[in-house]
């Protein structure tokens, strides 16, 4: 029987492939929330079973969990066989860019194998809707702002080509396949943490990414911040990108899924503004009353200067805006890292 939750919205179970790790948790948060049944298949490699607990302690509401890799495919298909589900959410990846260089087969085997397995996983099962993690960096070195119907332009590593990759593979099927609905998420910079406190980013070793480094710099982690360059041609010559709390991530994709109709369709998941990497430093001290020190070092390799997304589609589409702002992102990262125990 369908369960209608609101206005063209009705209650489905999601397969959510990732869904212990950062973005994964958030979102399945945002889907229970929603009224939708979770169901999630992560294999841990880079996330903790605790995880799915804080998600259910924070929900109040179950999660089906499933210990499984989703390259595997009967393992994938004995989720099928043992659940109703009426869509997925790939989340489920390797994601450091530097990673990625060191070991390439491992990045296009974890994040190309897995897509295939869910896609054929669809076919075999009759499901429908199935929502893809992409990310701003398949734009390559692009004008800004970044829009869906740009011609994307190379990346510079193997994780990169790994989403320009998935990209092509479900658009391919979605061609041949009209009532397959696909949506491609390009997610820009993805920060902060639920307002909880009890799930966010908690990085293994230093961190690559520029907010876990400043919230482990404001705890006395680490030193000082190293600022990758200040002479690029931007506000104040440090790197602009689009930071997106993610908890308004998470909510673009229950969004994406209620308003999914046959197809393919793209969507730009980003706030619309840049903020320099000295403009988030401030706004951290501004946020938390603590100082971030920082020096400034040479650029590093593969950075483009600036980055921001175009985020008219989604909500003329979708209805769905960031609500959060930097000021939100910066408090949230901080209470989550003041908290975390790793
Ligand atoms: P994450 O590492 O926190 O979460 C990924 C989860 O997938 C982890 O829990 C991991 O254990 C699981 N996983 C990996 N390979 C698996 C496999 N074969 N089978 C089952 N589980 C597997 O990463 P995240 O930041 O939450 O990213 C989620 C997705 O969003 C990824 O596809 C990533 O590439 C994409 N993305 C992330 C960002 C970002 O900055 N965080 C930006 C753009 C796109
Ligand atoms: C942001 C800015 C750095 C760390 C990466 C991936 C991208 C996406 C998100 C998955 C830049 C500067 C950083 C530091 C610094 N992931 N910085 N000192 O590089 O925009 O995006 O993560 O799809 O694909 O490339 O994010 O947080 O690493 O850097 O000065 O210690 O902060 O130079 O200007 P990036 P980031």
């Amino acid at each position: 029987m369908i369960e209608i939750l609101r206005e063209g919205a009705f209650k489905m179970n999601i397969l959510v492939t990732g869904g212990a790790g950062y973005i994964g948790s958030h979102t399945c948060l945002a889907l229970l929330e929603a009224g939708h049944t979770v169901i999630v298949a992560d294999n841990l490699c880079n996330s903790s079973i605790e995880t799915i607990d804080k998600v259910k302690q924070i929900s109040n509401k179950d999660v089906a969990f499933n210990q499984v890799d989703v390259t595997v495919e009967a393992d994938v298909d004995s989720i099928f066989d043992n659940n109703t589900i009426d869509g997925i959410i790939h989340f489920a990846g390797l994601k450091s860019i530097g990673d990625s260089v060191e070991k390439p087969l491992a990045y296009y085997y974890n994040n190309l194998v897995s897509t295939m397995v869910l896609a054929k996983a669809c076919q075999k099962y009759g499901i429908k809707r199935f929502v893809f993690s992409s990310s701003a960096t398949v734009y390559g070195e692009n004008e800004v702002p970044f829009i869906e119907t740009m011609k994307l332009l190379p990346t510079t590593n193997p994780y990169g080509e790994t989403k320009v990759m998935g990209e092509r593979i479900l658009t391919d099927i979605a061609k041949v396949n009209p009532d397959f609905s696909v949506a491609l998420l390009r997610y820009f910079n993805p920060v902060g943490a639920h307002k909880s406190g009890l799930i966010g980013e908690a990085p293994n070793g230093i961190p690559n990414n520029l907010m876990p480094y400043v919230a482990q710099v404001a705890k006395g982690k680490l030193e000082k911040l190293r600022i990758f360059g200040n002479d690029y041609p931007t506000v104040d010559g440090t790197g602009v990108r689009d930071y997106i709390h993610v908890c308004d991530l998470a909510e673009g994709h229950v969004k994406a899924l209620d308003h999914l109709t046959e197809g393919l369709h793209i969507y730009n998941l980003g706030t619309g503004y840049g903020t320099s990497v000295l403009q988030l430093v401030k706004a951290f001290e501004e946020a938390n009353g603590i100082d971030v020190p920082y020096e400034i070092v040479d650029r590093r390799p593969g950075d483009i200067a600036g980055c921001y997304a175009d985020t008219s589609k989604a909500k003329r589409d979708l209805g769905w805006t960031a609500k959060r702002d930097i000021i939100d992102m910066c408090r949230d990262a901080w209470h989550f890292e003041k908290g975390y125990q790793g």
